[in-house]
């Protein structure tokens, strides 16, 4: 089949996902010779609009693993904001060495849900936001090798569906068979060092002398939850992406919640191995 546009749509706030997705569009759009167009509905000024896409399409779909799934403050936008068409579609998850747990196969039902084919997924390993010490420098090389070729068999899959009469396919692919659990199960809960259950919801960013309100933080966080006028507010949600600490040039934003540091040192202890990336095709 000859595809006739290629979308790459990511939630990334601290970019892996994107990077992944990216890798994945670009090296699909190279040898196909079509342009990639990039949908970033990280912000909340992106998703005030539906997207809609059609068949003939390929749509490369990523967003990070939250407690072993997708975020869910970006659940409803994943359910209402996209609407296939018809359109071919890849669920990628990106994860920070624990495990993706349930995430890819949730994508996967959703896009499915929403007028997608589905004939790939991937779930990657990245860096996890919350430690440099967990899955350090990833994706490294190799891992950039595995999205290249998982790029590479993606479109050798698409050149292999049969053209239908009138501008579709043949046949509709199977939704492509990924890990996970159906139906999905809860969210992953969260431990502290001593194996105690660890709650850390209502903890937020905290500001460090340092800053001088350039708004940085403000214009990045994903839940528009910063105070513009003032940095050191917030305002509404957070999700813990870590979008404002990462970006801040001063390094004034961190979070000192004793329970989610005891989570991250848990995660330090137990998940330090290499996890692999996982592809499905
Ligand atoms: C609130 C939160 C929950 C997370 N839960 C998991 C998880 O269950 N398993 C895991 O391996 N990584 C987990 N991570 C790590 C992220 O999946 C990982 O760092 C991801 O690559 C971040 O994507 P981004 O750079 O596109 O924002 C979590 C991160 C955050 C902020």
């Amino acid at each position: 089949m000859k595809m006739k546009g290629i979308a790459a749509v990511y939630f990334s706030p601290t970019g892996s996902t994107k990077r992944a997705v990216m890798e994945i569009a670009d090296g699909i759009a190279r040898k196909a010779g079509l342009p990639v167009r990039e949908v970033d509905f990280t912000l909340p000024g992106a998703r005030e609009e539906v997207r809609k896409f059609e068949a003939g399409q390929l749509v490369i779909f990523g967003t990070p693993v939250y407690a072993g799934r997708i975020p869910n403050k970006i659940l409803p936008a994943v359910q209402t904001l996209f609407e296939g068409n018809g359109a071919l579609a890849v669920p990628v998850v990106t994860f920070g060495n624990r495990s993706f747990d349930n995430a890819l196969i949730e994508l996967r039902i959703e896009l499915e849900q929403h007028g997608f084919h589905t004939i790939a997924g991937a779930a990657f390993v990245a860096e996890h936001v919350f430690s440099k010490k967990l899955a350090a420098g990833r994706p490294d090389e190799n891992d950039l090798q595995v999205i290249r070729r998982f790029a590479e068999d993606i479109a050798v899959k698409i050149e292999g569906i049969k053209e239908g009469d009138q501008d579709g396919m043949a046949e509709i692919p199977a939704p492509v068979a990924v890990k996970g659990i159906e139906p999905v199960p809860s969210y992953y809960r969260p431990l502290q060092e001593d194996g105690t259950p660890a709650n850390f919801l209502k903890a937020k960013p905290k500001t460090a002398d340092s800053c001088n309100d350039c708004g940085i933080c403000a214009r990045v966080c994903p839940m528009g939850s910063i105070s513009p006028e003032d940095c050191r507010t917030v305002t509404g949600i957070c999700i813990k992406c870590q979008a404002c600490v990462k970006a801040c040039p001063e390094g004034a934003k961190y979070f000192d919640d004793p329970i989610m540091l005891s989570h991250t040192r848990m995660l330090e202890q137990n998940y330090a191995r290499r996890a692999e990336n996982e592809v499905f095709l």
